[in-house]
């Protein structure tokens, strides 16, 4: 396995990896970059892989990933990830959990980490029993926070694509009724669009049809759906070679992290029409939330962060048309000038 010649390793800046054979705990933590004195953040996740190779792909992807995300949401943290190799339900979670968290407390804060796929707020409370580094623990329900973020990303790009000055009547799809999902389509509600809504839980989308009276489609067909807006936030890869021809929207803005199966489909989006939110842009909510209580910010500090995703993409849309290239490429070109700010600063206060 070549670590170094991994495109996604592009001068991650730690790379760490802990086996520990008292509890089996394998796992691996990624800071793709530390800036301004100030800790890296990235979820924590569990996942069963098929290789070593997998999970040190998957991670220095999401910790890139972070970077971006940090600094196109104003933010100035360093992007990190960490992945656990393993079984989805461990025999001995507690003891998993636990020594991971003193594996994060070794860090001595430099990185600090929180909840992510495969590992739930109770895995979480374990690891904080370890460590005062996991973040994500306040009140403020990071989910609620990304909705908003995806809201704003909607209602932007909308206005941007579709000439639209609010979203009433709007016919928007939600793919996924979770955490991000459920909270979206009551804030898309309450803004008067037309909800289509997916979900392979079908007491979620009871819930939508009562609460917002939402028109349901099955969740293999929600791509599909002629509506102004498709809002992905479930699952990554669902903008991919069988589903980009089905497309009948002028907007794709969603929570749903990855949601182009490759940067090809960046350019077939553009080819057609649809203007695509990038991802990372549109669900910093969660990040966003992170970082306000790290910050011990106010509310205000918070909902500026979240108001100014506006601006953000008007700099991606207006980019994009200036130099005729797909919005993702935009944002990535933009990400990674703010980056290199960022570096010249970091270098120029050490
Ligand atoms: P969640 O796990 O609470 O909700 C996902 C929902 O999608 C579930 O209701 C599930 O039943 C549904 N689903 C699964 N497969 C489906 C399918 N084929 N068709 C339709 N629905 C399907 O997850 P959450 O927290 O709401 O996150 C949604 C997405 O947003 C995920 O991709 C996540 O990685 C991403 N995201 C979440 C953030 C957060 O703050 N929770 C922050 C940034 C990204």
């Amino acid at each position: 396995m070549d670590l170094l010649g991994n495109p996604n390793y592009d001068d991650h800046q730690e790379i760490a990896l802990r086996q520990d054979p008292a509890t089996g705990l394998t796992a691996v933590v990624a800071v793709h970059r530390y800036w301004a004195g100030l800790p890296s953040l990235g979820g924590c996740r569990l996942r069963d892989y098929s290789s070593g190779a997998d999970a040190f792909d998957d991670v220095l992807k999401l910790s890139r990933a972070m970077s971006y995300k940090s600094v196109m949401a104003g933010l100035s943290y360093g992007g990190a990830k960490a992945v656990i190799l393993g079984s989805p339900e461990p025999a001995n979670r507690q003891a998993l959990f636990r020594a991971m968290g003193a594996w994060v407390d070794s860090f001595q804060g430099r990185f600090r980490t929180g909840v992510d796929v495969g590992i739930t707020p109770d895995d979480v409370a374990i690891m904080a029993t370890q460590t005062p580094y996991m973040v994500g623990t306040a009140d403020l329900n990071p989910a609620e926070v990304t909705a908003h973020s995806v809201f704003q990303a909607i209602l932007t790009t909308a206005k941007d694509a579709c000439q639209l000055t609010e979203l009433a009547g709007v016919r928007v799809c939600v793919q996924g009724l979770g955490k991000v999902g459920m909270t979206l389509a009551a804030l898309l509600s309450a803004a008067g669009a037309r909800l289509i809504v997916s979900d392979i839980d079908r007491s979620a989308v009871a819930k939508a049809q009562a609460q917002f009276g939402a028109r349901f489609v099955a969740p293999e067909r929600a791509h599909a759906v002629e509506a102004e807006i498709f809002s992905p936030c479930a699952l990554g890869g669902v903008i991919n070679t069988q589903t980009i021809d089905e497309l009948k929207v002028e907007v794709v803005a969603g929570a749903a992290n990855n949601q182009l199966i490759d940067t090809a489909m960046d350019q077939a989006l553009r080819e057609r029409g649809i203007l695509y939110a990038p991802d990372y842009v549109a669900n910093c909510g969660g990040l966003l939330a992170v970082a306000y209580q790290l910050n011990k910010a106010d509310h205000q500090w918070l909902w500026q962060k979240v108001a100014s995703i506006e601006s953000t993409l008007h700099e991606i849309y207006s980019l994009s048309r200036r130099q005729q290239i797909p919005t993702g490429v935009a944002a990535d070109t933009i990400a990674r000038r703010r980056m290199a700010d960022l570096e010249h600063r970091s270098s120029q206060a050490a």
